[in-house]
C-alpha cells in the first residue's frame, strides 16, 4: 500500500503518506487558548504521517467565531507549545494552519466589531455560526491598503509564533472562503487598487503572504492550501482556471514546499465551472509537493498516489473519526463513522473518546 510508504516533505522525514487535514473544532476557551484536550486530540492522531492543527487566528482582528484558537498572545502560543511538545514526544509532526477569516466572521463574536474584507460585500446564501446561533451574514468593512500591509505582517509574526510554540511549519489557510480566497475571488474582491481589478492585483495578496511567511519562517516550513474550484464562503469565479493557473505560475517562482489542493465537493457544484478534476488540472503545474484532498477513502487514495502527481493525501473527517487511520487502512478494518452534532464547539465528546481499533 503506498499511502504507508515513508517519505519526504521538505525537510520533514514522514512515516506514510497520509495527513490529517486542518478542521476546526471551536473548543478553545474564550481568549482562544487550547488546553489538555487539545493535547490529547493531537496526540491521538500521531501516527498520521503529518497533522495539521485546525485553523488559528492570526490575530484579534482575524477571528470569525467563537472558541477558534489564536496564536498572537504569549499564553496562546504557550498553550500550543504544549501540543506540539506532545505530538513530538509521540514522534508525530505537526503544521500549523494560518487563519484569516475577514467576512467569514460576525460582530457578535468580535465584541461588536465588523468583520473586515477586500470590499463590502456581504455573503449571501448562508448562515454564519455564532455563539448566539444561526445569524446572517453583516456587509464586512473594506480594508485600506495600510490594514492590507499590517495583515501581511500579521502573517509574518504568528508564523516566527508558530515555529517558538516548536510547530514543524506553518500552512496560509488560502481555501475555503477565507480572507485569502476572498481577495482572489471575482465575487468578493471589487477593489480598484494594487489588491483588486485584474487577475495580477487579485492574487497579489496571496503572493505577499507567502512572501512573508517565507522571510518569517524559511520556505521549508511553508505551505499553502487551495480550493479552486469550491465555491464554499459564497466565492466565485468568472474565470477559476485562469485565476489558478496564474496564480500557481506565481508561486511556482516562490521557494517554499507544498502545496494542498482541496479539491471541490458534490455539495457545492458550481454549473459553470469545468469539469477537471483539480489535481490533473493543477496539480501538474504546480512545483512543489502536492497534497490532496477531499473526499478520499483508502482505495481512491492509493489511486491518487499511483498517478505520480500527489506526494500525499489529506483526510478531513476520518481522522477526525478515526484516530488510527493509517492502521486502519492498513488492516483493511471497519471506519468509525463521524458525528456531525460534536464537530463543533462543545468538550471531550466527539474530540477525543472515538474509539481505536485495539482498544
Ligand atoms: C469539522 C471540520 C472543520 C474543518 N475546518 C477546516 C479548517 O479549519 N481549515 C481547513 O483548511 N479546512 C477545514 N475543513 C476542511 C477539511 O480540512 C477538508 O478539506 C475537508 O473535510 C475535505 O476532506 P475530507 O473529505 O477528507 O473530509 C474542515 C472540515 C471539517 C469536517
Amino acid at each position: 500500500m503506498n499511502l504507508i510508504d515513508k517519505t519526504q516533505l521538505g525537510s520533514l522525514p514522514l512515516k506514510n503518506r497520509m495527513a490529517m487535514s486542518a478542521m476546526t473544532r471551536s473548543r478553545a476557551d474564550i481568549n482562544g487558548v487550547v488546553g489538555d484536550v487539545h493535547v490529547q486530540y493531537y496526540t491521538q492522531r500521531v501516527s498520521a504521517g503529518l497533522i495539521f492543527t485546525e485553523a488559528i487566528n492570526i490575530s484579534e482582528q482575524a477571528i470569525g467565531s467563537p472558541f477558534t484558537p489564536g496564536l498572537f498572545t504569549n499564553e496562546q502560543i504557550e498553550a500550543w507549545g504544549k501540543v506540539a511538545n506532545a505530538v513530538h514526544d509521540n514522534g508525530g509532526i505537526i503544521i500549523a494552519q494560518l487563519w484569516h477569516t475577514g467576512r467569514v466572521g460576525h460582530s457578535v463574536d468580535r465584541k461588536g466589531i465588523l468583520p473586515v474584507a477586500p470590499s463590502a460585500v456581504a455573503i449571501t446564501g448562508m448562515k454564519h455560526f455564532t455563539s448566539e446561533g444561526p445569524k446572517d451574514y453583516e456587509t464586512p468593512r473594506e480594508l485600506t491598503v495600510g490594514e492590507i500591509k499590517q495583515i501581511i505582517k500579521d502573517y509574518g509574526q504568528a508564523a516566527k509564533n508558530a515555529i517558538k510554540a516548536g510547530f514543524d511549519g506553518v500552512e496560509l489557510h488560502a481555501a475555503n472562503g477565507y480572507l485569502p480566497n476572498q481577495f482572489l475571488a471575482d465575487n468578493a474582491n471589487k477593489r480598484f487598487d494594487a489588491y483588486g481589478g485584474s487577475i495580477e492585483n487579485k492574487i497579489r495578496f496571496v503572493l505577499e503572504v507567502m512572501q512573508e511567511l517565507i522571510v518569517a519562517v524559511g520556505g521549508d516550513k511553508v505551505g499553502i492550501k487551495l480550493s479552486p474550484f469550491h465555491p464554499y464562503g459564497d466565492i466565485l469565479f468568472d474565470n477559476p482556471v485562469e485565476t489558478f493557473t496564474y496564480l500557481i505560475g506565481e508561486l511556482n517562482k516562490l521557494d517554499f514546499t507544498y502545496v494542498e489542493l482541496m479539491r471541490r465537493s458534490a455539495a457545492f457544484p458550481v454549473p459553470s465551472y469545468p469539469n477537471d478534476d483539480e489535481i490533473e488540472l493543477f496539480g501538474k503545474q504546480v512545483k512543489h509537493s502536492i497534497i490532496a484532498n477531499s473526499g478520499y477513502d483508502k482505495a481512491s487514495a492509493e489511486a491518487e498516489l499511483k498517478k505520480g502527481i500527489a506526494k500525499l493525501i489529506s483526510f478531513g473527517t476520518l481522522f477526525l473519526a478515526n484516530p488510527d487511520l493509517p492502521q486502519r487502512f492498513e488492516k483493511d478494518t471497519s471506519l468509525n463513522q463521524p458525528d456531525r452534532a460534536t464537530m463543533f464547539g462543545g468538550g471531550a465528546q466527539g474530540y477525543i473518546d472515538y474509539p481505536f481499533l485495539n482498544a
